[in-house]
């Protein structure tokens, strides 16, 4: 099913150049529909080479709707199939921020997919089965796919790492290679974990080297996607908060726990983060994703995005309490480096230059004070 959208416009922009698209009619030539399904006959067309796949039918019952809609004056009205964009991971922190941000774009139909939680409106596609990925990728024919879903907790990678191969590295495979059989592209987001954090700021040419599984997955992940087309896009990012379900769902919301919990307590003031709101992160895939369809060729590869603020799990908990009127000082901070061998290794300063993305001009930063106010003002 064609999904089309139609807008009145003037010359100028008929003039324009669009992809997709249908100049459907002057008003000077145009004839009132005589009746639903009825287009005036005659109607002059002009149709752009790209549109092969709008069908005479759709045509002429959008047609109609749009001179209802328009009024018995328009001077043009264009008609724009859709672009379908594909997120999958749609459920989770950070592809529901990109939904949410696509849908300001009228000009997107977005097919959202999730495995557990699929509610009204959620495509359940499971990326451990590969025939889904493919009866998913052709029944819905997307341009783009935006991969989030990943196993991201690196505890769980550990204990696991053969079950999570298969969703970070073989499923990132084949729906590059599903994507790559229907013309599509694909935005694989990554992670700073792929650098071992020793001698920052990493650009989108150093050379990665993850100190743990979940980082080693993910880069088996990038290389995939990137292998199977090299125009495909991937998009590395440090760790993110924005609107949460629950603390835990992220790093940094989770630190309201040792905020709320009076007792003294010690939390890390070693490793360096750079906590980046999923707001920002959704803006700049949008930006890349109306660049890229515009100009396939103009994006590809790495990029990187990181928040400029850099602080220890320590200073963000001062910044928690002080933002939220709350008292932090029953919690001190922990230089004890010797404990940073207990659990899967944590690297220690990824900071990310983002040149790329700053050459693009599309960039976006939330005050670290500002997002985290916001995204934790309902847990309290
Ligand atoms: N969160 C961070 O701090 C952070 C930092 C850097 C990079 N990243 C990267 O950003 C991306 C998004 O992370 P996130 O924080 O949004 O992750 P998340 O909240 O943990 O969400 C993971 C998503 O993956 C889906 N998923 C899991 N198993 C699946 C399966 N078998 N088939 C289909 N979907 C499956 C989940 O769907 P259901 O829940 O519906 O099952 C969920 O939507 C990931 O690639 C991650 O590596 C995250």
């Amino acid at each position: 099913m064609l999904d089309i959208i139609a807008e009145q416009v003037d010359k100028s922009d008929v003039e324009k150049e669009r992809p997709n698209h249908l100049i459907l009619a002057e008003h000077s030539i145009v004839e009132e529909p005589k009746q639903r399904g009825d287009a005036g006959g005659g109607l002059p067309k002009h149709k752009n080479s790209h549109l092969e796949a709008l069908t005479e039918r759709h045509t002429v019952d959008s047609m109609t709707e749009s001179w209802l809609k328009f009024g018995k004056d328009p001077k043009f009205i264009i008609m724009t199939e859709k672009q379908t964009v594909l997120v999958t991971g749609a459920s989770g922190l950070l592809g529901r921020s990109i939904v949410s941000e696509l849908e300001k774009n009228s000009g997107f139909t977005i097919i959202k997919c999730a495995f557990s939680r699929t509610r009204d409106g959620y495509v359940k596609m499971n990326l451990l089965n590969e025939a889904d990925i493919q009866e998913t990728l052709q029944r819905f024919r997307p341009c783009a796919v935006i991969h989030c879903a990943a196993e991201r907790f690196p505890n769980k990678v550990e204990e696991n790492l053969e079950e999570v191969k298969k969703l970070n590295v073989r499923a990132s495979e084949v729906l590059a290679l599903e994507a790559d059989k229907i013309g599509a592209f694909i935005i694989y987001i990554s992670t700073d974990y792929v650098f071992d954090g020793l001698n920052p700021p990493y650009s989108e040419d150093s050379v990665p080297n993850p100190v743990n599984k979940y980082g080693a997955t993910k880069l088996l992940g990038e290389k995939a996607v990137l292998g199977v087309n090299p125009a495909n896009v991937v998009l590395r990012v440090p760790v993110l908060y924005g609107p949460v379900t629950s603390i835990e769902e992220s790093a940094i919301t989770v630190l309201l726990k040792a905020v709320r919990e009076e007792k003294p307590q010690l939390v890390s003031d070693i490793e360096i983060r750079y906590p980046s709101h999923t707001e920002d992160i959704s803006y700049i895939v949008h930006q890349l994703l109306k660049l890229k369809l515009n100009d396939t060729r103009c994006i590809h590869g790495i990029y990187h995005w990181s928040g400029k603020e850099a602080l220890t799990k320590f200073q963000m908990v001062k910044v928690i309490a002080n933002v939220l009127g709350l008292t932090a000082s029953h919690i001190s901070p922990d230089r004890d480096e010797t404990k940073l061998s207990t659990g899967p290794l944590r690297p220690k300063n990824c900071q990310l230059s983002a040149a790329r993305i700053d050459d693009l001009g599309i960039g976006k930063h939330t005050p670290f004070s500002d997002g985290i106010l916001c995204a934790l003002r309902k847990h309290v």
